[in-house]
């Protein structure tokens, strides 16, 4: 008898190797290959085959577009950052640190579908009945048709699915399910992925949706499986932190929605509350005529929002200066601080700068780069920018301010949340488009970032 195979699988990216390495060859990532037991994988996976109903390959012109029908959950800023809700048969990923609200958020959504759809498997690796049903209690389940279900093996849950024929499942988390096909622990890489093809397969066929709940790791991606982003339909991350009472869902893949959608929620002490306009949220702690603050109208996925950009600029203390970024990337901030000194003339060399986006937000489009141009001058001047001022735009290495996407909804939302003015990319101002003629905020087109400084600091 041959001896079983192993094979050495890194923990991050799942490439594999017959041999242990102390560094991935193909992800960098160090000692993070890990002794696994190879599946046999030929004979099962032929046994796993179901030819799909209707035969071969098909004409694209003989197919019928159907426009799925989704499935509301009853939170709509969720049915929003899913892309207008549960799509059938779907495999969603929902990410996030430990306590910042996945198993709630889903226990909600399982609450609803199960009183207006019909009965949803909820199963559990990481908490008993009893522990799910007293979140239940709080977050008003009551006599809803859920069935619990405390097991961590995968063809247990399989089972249950097959049986109950749920109108909705979710399996809490994938880390702590196992197949008993793989003989590596629970949450390697093996058995996450191995756990996530298999509910793949299993939602497909029975065309129920499936939610799944992914750890992050401190670096803040994905426990170990980054392939599982491959095999889901939509990912979606919480992101912020618990801090805060405010919690953010954003997708950050979706098959069937917009990318980068976000959901805005509230945590209380009867779970997650959708909060209709994130805009005020935002800004409803921003002090009034303070220097260093500026408003941003960013988009993320399809919605304007208005977030606070706040810098701070003081002399360093030490040999070097120090530049913090919180909610945008540090890179970015390093640029925009050595155009502004050379193109706009502020000596920030020697000052520590720090800037912060209000809330918890991140924020990585290019429109931001105005906003922050705008704080950090602020602050450096000492001079508050005019109450009622909004900014948007790219800044360019040259200190030219480039024009963003959909700039008439960016102004749209200014105006409706009481700003006056906007200071934003000339290139972005058109006459003709209708989007701005009935717009009562003035529109301050400008080229470079010394104009738009003229304007904010005036
Ligand atoms: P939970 O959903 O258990 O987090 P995760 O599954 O992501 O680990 O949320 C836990 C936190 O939420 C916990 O700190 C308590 C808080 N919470 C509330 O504030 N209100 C509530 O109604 C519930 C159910 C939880
Ligand atoms: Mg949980």
């Amino acid at each position: 008898m041959k001896p079983p195979k192993s094979v050495f699988s890194c923990q991050e990216c799942g490439a594999q190797s017959p041999k242990w390495l102390g560094r991935c060859p193909d992800c960098g990532a160090w000692n993070s290959l890990v002794e696994e037991r190879a599946a046999e994988a030929a004979p099962e996976s032929a046994s796993r085959y179901v030819a799909p109903a209707g035969g071969g390959a098909r004409l694209y012109a003989d197919i019928v577009a159907s426009d799925a029908v989704r499935m509301t959950t009853g939170i709509d800023e969720f049915d929003r950052v899913l892309g207008g809700g549960v799509v059938p048969g779907s495999l969603v990923l929902l990410g996030g640190e430990p306590g910042i609200g996945k198993s709630t958020l889903l226990l909600q959504a399982a609450a609803h579908v199960a009183r207006a759809t019909g009965p949803v498997l909820y199963s559990s690796g990481e908490e008993s009945e009893h522990q799910v049903k007293s979140r239940g209690e709080r977050l008003g389940v009551g006599d809803a048709p859920l069935y619990l279900l405390a097991e961590t093996c995968l063809e247990r849950v399989l089972e249950e699915m097959a049986r109950l024929k749920p109108a909705l499942v979710i399996v809490d988390s994938i880390q702590t399910v196992f197949s008993l096909k793989m003989q590596s622990a629970p949450g390697s890489i093996g058995q996450v992925r191995e756990a996530a093809t298999q509910l793949l397969f299993a939602a497909k066929a029975l065309n129920i949706p499936t939610f799944l709940v992914g750890h992050v790791t401190k670096e803040g991606s994905l426990a170990g499986p980054k392939a599982l982003e491959h095999i889901v339909d939509t990912v979606l991350y919480f992101e912020g932190e618990r801090q805060h009472s405010h919690r953010i869902v954003r997708a950050a893949k979706n098959r069937f929605g917009a990318v980068s959608e976000l959901g805005v929620f509230e945590m209380t002490a009867t779970g997650l509350k959708p909060v209709p306009n994130p805009s005020a949220m935002f800004l409803a702690e921003r002090p009034a005529d303070s220097p260093g603050s500026a408003v941003l109208c960013c988009i993320e996925g399809t919605r304007p929002i208005l977030v606070e950009v706040q810098a701070l600029v003081s002399t360093s203390a030490y040999g070097y200066a120090k530049r913090t970024a919180v909610g945008l990337d540090q890179t970015r901030l390093s640029l925009l601080l050595a155009v502004m000194e050379k193109r706009a003339g502020l000596a920030l060399g020697g000052d520590d700068v720090y800037v912060n986006l209000a809330g918890g937000i991140t924020v990585d489009e290019p429109a931001v780069d105005l906003a922050v141009v705008a704080a950090v001058a602020s602050s450096f001047r000492n001079r508050p920018i005019a109450q009622g001022t909004a900014v948007f735009g790219e800044v360019g290495l040259a200190g030219e301010v480039r024009a963003t996407a959909q700039a008439a909804r960016r102004v749209r939302e200014a105006e409706q949340m009481g700003f006056s003015r906007c200071i934003m990319p000339a290139a972005n101002i058109d006459p003709k488009d209708p989007g701005f003629a009935v717009t009562a905020c003035a529109l301050v087109g400008v080229r470079s970032v010394r104009e738009a400084l003229e304007h904010l600091l005036a």
